[in-house]
């Protein structure tokens, strides 16, 4: 690889991984600005380059597995095996990224500490701290007697150099794809050329020698994690780390997986110990529950297979001059935009003129659709001030139409909110949920939605305040 010509260099997009001809300030292919970077001898030239050499043929086999597939690798932490579908593959290359400093060196650390207390033979490669920083954290989690090889190294010859001279561990972490680098490269360590190579080398070592590899990657300040089209069609699974600063909990969240759902969540309670799993994630989120505050609403959610309730928090206020502010945490703004064009055109209910603030509160991400409904509800009950009974729950998608759509799984949501002391779901017209234990009631469009939270006032205080057009 040495003998590669020097002077070529390649300007490639560290966020998107395209190579251009020359540098510019804007990257032609996914639009990021200063994002492209000259990377010295990172790319090979074009076809051609090298002469061909003569085609081996191999034996081609059907789909039916001959021999039967290895037991998956559990951790033993059971929100991290549900993740990654029943627990790590044999062979098999997984992602996970995440902010710096919100506990991906903690929960993989933990993770190969529960793995080895199993008897499997975990090592874990830092190439960001020194071995006592992390013999510190072990410490601190109360893991130091597990037996996790640990080393500290960042060139991923020495690293395979090393794996290949022991006997093959059956779990390896890598912490972080960014630091580790290949000598057959001149490019800088953390460019998209050296990331990509690296990480190739050790997934082909995971593929050829059975051990299953844990590849850790920060998440640039756009969200992605540096070289993420280079490295994440390379590996099996793909799992982000989520939190809010401020908040305790974090969110593992797999986004890709080959053996496994994309749609299951994990969830963890920073501690001065470590990570702790939480089990019951509802009764986490609804902990702190502001009691029965105007704009407020319960949104029976699913993660995956769990169901999870969480709250939900508008605030409509008559916005100022100028144009109005719109400011979302935990949703998607682009969602709300829309409900609140739905909410102005089908039901009569105009926020044109209000700041709207929403939160889900406890800092969770919420990307179901399912959600609409509970939003909704929230933000009829921040405009006319007056709260939502606090023993009722909400799901349901809203589209443009005004409809409100079935959403998957409803008797499960109902049974969990059942289980934390919830009376009354607003559901779906058509929502088929028997024996879930609680009143159901049904309601086919926005229209519905804003007479049945308007109603609940009107029958407590005899009037309403949202101009609704019947
Ligand atoms: P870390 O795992 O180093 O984050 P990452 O690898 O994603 O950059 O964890 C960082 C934070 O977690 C750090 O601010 C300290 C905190 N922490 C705890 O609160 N409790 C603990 O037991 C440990 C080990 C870390
Ligand atoms: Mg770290």
């Amino acid at each position: 690889m040495r003998i590669m010509a020097r002077a070529q260099t390649s300007f490639v997009c560290q966020a998107c991984g395209a190579v251009a001809a020359k540098w510019a300030g804007r990257c032609e292919s996914c639009g990021g600005w200063n994002t492209i970077v000259e990377e010295a001898g990172g790319i090979p030239a074009g076809a051609g380059a090298k002469a061909r050499s003569k085609g081996r043929p191999f034996a081609l086999e059907d789909l039916k597995t001959a021999d039967e597939l290895p037991p998956r690798r559990v951790t033993g932490i059971a929100e991290f095996d549900r993740v990654c579908g029943g627990g790590l593959v044999p062979g098999s290359a997984l992602l996970i990224g995440g902010d710096p400093g919100v506990g991906k060196s903690t929960l993989i650390l933990q993770a190969l500490a529960s793995h080895a207390m199993q008897g499997g033979r975990a090592v874990y490669i830092s190439g960001e701290e020194a071995m006592a920083q992390v013999r510190m954290r072990a410490a601190r989690m109360g893991a130091e007697e597990a037996s996790v090889a640990l080393g500290s190294a960042t060139c991923v010859e020495d690293i395979l150099a090393t794996l290949d001279s022991g006997p093959t561990p059956s779990v390896v972490a890598i912490d972080s794809i960014q630091t580790i680098w290949t000598s057959a490269l001149d490019a800088a360590p953390g460019t998209i050329a050296q990331v990509r190579t690296a990480s190739f080398d050790l997934v082909r070592y995971a593929k050829a020698s059975g051990a299953a590899l844990l590849l850790i990657g920060h998440v640039t300040k756009e969200g992605q994690i540096a070289g993420p089209k280079a490295v994440e069609h390379l590996v099996d699974a793909v799992l982000y780390f989520e939190g809010e600063r401020g908040h305790h909990f974090r969110v593992l969240r797999a986004v890709k997986n080959r053996f496994g759902p994309t749609d299951e969540i994990g969830v963890f309670e920073m501690t001065g110990r470590g990570l702790v799993e939480v089990s019951n994630p509802s009764a986490l989120f609804l902990g702190d529950r502001s009691g029965t505050a105007p704009g407020t609403a319960v949104f029976a959610g699913l993660e995956g297979t769990r169901p999870l309730l969480v709250e939900v928090q508008a605030l409509v206020a008559p916005a100022g001059y100028g144009t109005p502010r719109r400011a979302v945490v935990g949703w998607d703004s682009g969602r709300l935009a829309m409900i609140l064009a739905v909410l102005d055109s089908r039901a009569g209910v105009g926020l044109g003129s209000h700041d709207v603030y929403l939160n889900v509160a406890g800092g969770l991400k919420v990307s179901e659709p399912a959600a609409d409904v509970a939003m909704t509800a929230a933000l009829i009950s921040a405009q006319s001030g007056e709260p939502l009974p606090g023993d009722w729950v909400f799901f349901g998608e809203i589209s443009l139409s005004g409809a409100i759509r079935p959403a998957p799984q409803a008797e499960l949501r109902l049974k969990e909110a059942a289980k934390l002391g919830f009376h009354v779901a607003v559901v779906p017209q058509g929502t088929k949920a028997e024996g879930a234990g609680l009143e159901l009631k049904a309601v086919a469009d926005v229209g519905d939605l804003v007479r049945l939270t308007g109603g609940v006032r009107q029958n407590r205080r005899g009037r309403g305040r949202i101009e609704s057009d019947e």
